[in-house]
């Protein structure tokens, strides 16, 4: 069971998780240092670990051992996880210990400044359900103002290993969530946005091993921000073999003013240790965010059909309503329209940020298409990018100061858009009663949530404190969210930056589901999907199939191998149903009836990524007696058929039937023998096996 302690004698907590422990020890001089991560100790073993006392380094080293969130000031050399300037132009800080709070599962260390009336409290949280440890930082200032130049949420150290491997997750606009794995370089290696979002380039997730580990064995710490606007984490692999990292919200350069009496409180930053490889952290985190993170637990993703590849701007209520009808047919549970339903917005070139609909696309707004969507039978959605703004637009005319922008500097525009500096009051409420109102006035079940640039400039010119937008703009999104979600208890939200540029755990906090990459194309989704999964389930994955050949990519892919691919997460439908004929529409009826089926198995079961033979790749998910597995080719060199599919998730005890050939198997075989799979000839070939346990073997 969970458990918080202090060990008063040797000055050390001791916070244990179902399967984990994690020690700290407080130094002689009130230092609070790292002691161990990983594998369960008792108190007698953790007071063991207190005694030793690290060598002492060198006069040009940091001093003593890794510290729980290193400050600049003193003999400390390796990246601050905090820096502060006071009023009087010193730096750096000198702690003494001030107390612990223990509260339930929550731990609060706090530690004054020697001189000055700053205090620092490193916060843990433990839950009785998961081995994540939740922490974060709040920095209290009663004395004349100080500059904060770096806050972390934390600072993360790993045990002695003969080897340190980094895994972590890369991209672009349209590729994100590239799994990468590379030794980690005796350095400070920088992982970052400095985007103003979570970004598409680096993702805040970030494992290490000691370069043996693997889908199914070895000791794997990873972490994850819950943070959606810049941020940074700095991983420090000494030549001396120690490697810790420090991370939170903000990028460098920037500085945020703590006034009087203001308290700045970090994100949280969670971690968890597994000693069963890549696969239990991932199913680790799964269940974190499954308990601890979304809002509905319980519920199912509806199967969503959404307008934008079909018809881009081109929106209007005939078309629509056409689609509509279609995807009902087709079983679709949720219809959300995208972009174009507003405004001048024809293109990308103007209207952001006059969300009212365009009255020669939809006359009567649009009520008359969402009570159509509701007879159909369906949910009703909307495109909104509350962030933005067209120069070219109404409101950005009445209102040229709210977007981000700095003095004697021009205004970039990306996309043809500005950023809405929502830091502001005014800014903030225009965006919630906008949004409150289209909600309360058109029944709108669920939103699309977007943000298609990077912020540049960004400034607030008059503003004494400018830099604290960078925090203040992500604060008052979720703000907005939170109160939307409140006001609207019915209400469900899609994270969005074009595509998966806003997924972090503090996003998805307030969030139902993530519009994970705007690349559609199913060969490329198996990697982006598979990525996601590191840390994400598969029940926030949206998931579309759309036309072929693919828009982004031109590659031609059967019907059955994008559904198969797209029903590894929150299935939805994003094609032009106009133009498929009966037969694909047949066949995708049925297809969404299947997905229905195991829907349970992929949304709230436990997911097994399988490997295959290497032209092969599977997920399998397993949930009370059922296992779902879906298994995709995308090339067949030389002709040769995979070999059979090791389904070592499988209880070797059991049997199992295969509900489409009535087959059953035992458990140990498919396990060691691996499954033959029934796969169509040719490339972009894939399955979907659907298993019931039967009975024990005797
Ligand atoms: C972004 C989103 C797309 C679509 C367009 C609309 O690119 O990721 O799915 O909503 O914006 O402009």
């Amino acid at each position: 069971m969970p458990d918080l302690r202090f060990l008063p004698d040797q000055r050390l907590w001791l916070l244990d998780t179902p399967s984990t422990s994690y020690a700290v020890r407080l130094d002689e001089d009130d230092t609070v240092r790292h002691l161990h991560w990983g594998a369960r100790l008792t108190p007698d073993q953790a007071r063991e670990l207190a005694g030793r006392i690290p060598a002492s380094g060198s006069s040009f080293d940091t001093a003593g051992g890794p510290e729980e969130l290193g400050a600049e000031g003193g003999a400390r050399f390796g990246p601050a996880g905090l820096q502060v300037r006071f009023a009087d132009g010193s730096r750096g800080v000198e702690w003494r210990y001030a107390g612990h709070d223990i509260d339930e599962g929550h731990l609060a260390v706090h530690l004054d400044d020697r001189h000055y009336p700053l205090r620092l409290t490193l916060h843990y949280r433990v839950h009785d359900d998961s081995d994540v440890i939740e922490r974060w930082t709040t920095v209290t200032n009663t004395g004349d103002p100080v500059t904060v130049t770096r806050c972390d949420s934390a600072a993360w150290t790993l045990p002695h290993r003969a080897d340190y491997r980094m895994s972590h997750l890369v991209g672009a606009w349209n590729s994100e969530f590239r799994l990468r794995r590379a030794e980690v370089p005796v350095a400070e290696t920088v992982f970052t946005s400095r985007t103003g979002l979570t970004s598409h380039q680096a993702n805040p997730w970030l494992a290490v091993d000691d370069g043996t580990a693997a889908e199914e064995y070895g000791e794997v710490w990873s972490t994850a921000l819950a943070w959606s606007g810049s941020w940074r984490i700095t991983l420090h692999r000494t030549p001396a073999g120690r490697t810790t990292w420090t991370g939170g919200h903000g990028h460098e350069g920037l500085t945020w003013t703590l006034r009087q009496g203001e308290t700045l409180e970090t994100p949280l930053y969670a971690g968890l240790y597994t000693a069963d490889g890549f696969g239990a952290a991932s199913r680790g985190w799964h269940a974190y965010v499954s308990r601890h993170v979304v809002e509905h637990p319980a519920e199912v993703r509806p199967v969503l059909y959404n307008s934008w590849e079909a018809t881009g701007f081109d929106v209007d209520e005939p078309g629509q309503t056409a689609l509509a009808a279609r995807a009902a047919r087709l079983g679709v549970e949720l219809f959300v329209v995208d972009d174009g339903w507003f405004g001048e917005r024809v293109s990308d070139h103007a209207g952001l940020g006059d969300w009212t609909p365009n009255p020669d696309r939809f006359p009567d707004g649009l009520r008359p298409l969402a009570a159509e969507v509701h007879r159909l039978g369906m949910l009703f959605g909307l495109w909104v990018e509350p962030e933005m703004v067209n120069p070219d637009s109404d409101l950005y005319r009445a209102h040229p100061d709210w977007v981000l922008h700095t003095a004697h500097r021009g205004r970039t525009e990306m996309r043809n858009q500005l950023v809405l500096n929502l830091a502001r009051p005014d800014t903030a409420a225009w965006a919630y009663e906008w949004l409150d109102r289209l909600v309360t006035e058109n029944d709108i079940d669920f939103l699309k949530w977007d943000a298609n640039r990077a912020f540049t400039e960004a400034g607030w010119p008059g503003n004494a404190d400018p830099d604290r937008l960078w925090l203040d703009h992500t604060r008052a999104v979720y703000q907005i969210m939170d109160r939307l979600r409140a006001a609207h208890p019915r209400l469900r939200i899609e994270a969005c930056s074009g595509g998966g540029g806003r997924a972090d755990l503090g996003i998805l906090t307030r969030t139902d589901q993530i519009w994970t990459s705007d690349n559609t194309d199913p060969v490329d989704r198996i990697g982006i999907q598979h990525g996601f999964s590191q840390l994400f389930p598969a029940r926030v994955m949206g998931a579309w199939v759309t036309d072929s050949p693919n828009v982004a990519t031109a590659r031609a892919t059967p019907l059955r191998f994008r559904f198969h691919v797209a029903m590894a997460g929150a299935l939805g439908i994003g094609g032009d149903l106009t133009t498929w004929p009966e037969e694909e529409l047949k066949e995708a009826a049925e297809l969404v009836a299947t997905y229905k089926r195991i829907r349970p198995a992929v949304q709230h079961g436990t997911a097994y990524r399988l490997g295959g033979d290497g032209t092969l790749s599977a997920v399998a998910f397993a949930h009370e007696d059922e296992v779902v597995v879906l298994a995709w080719c995308p090339s067949r060199p030389f002709g040769h058929d995979p070999a059979p599919l090791p389904l070592t998730l499988l209880d070797p005890s059991a049997s199992y039937r295969d509900t489409g050939t009535g087959a059953v198997h035992s458990g140990a075989v498919l396990a060691d023998a691996g499954m033959p799979l029934d796969l169509p000839p040719g490339d972009h070939a894939s399955v979907l096996v659907h298993l019931v346990r039967v009975a024990q073997e005797g």
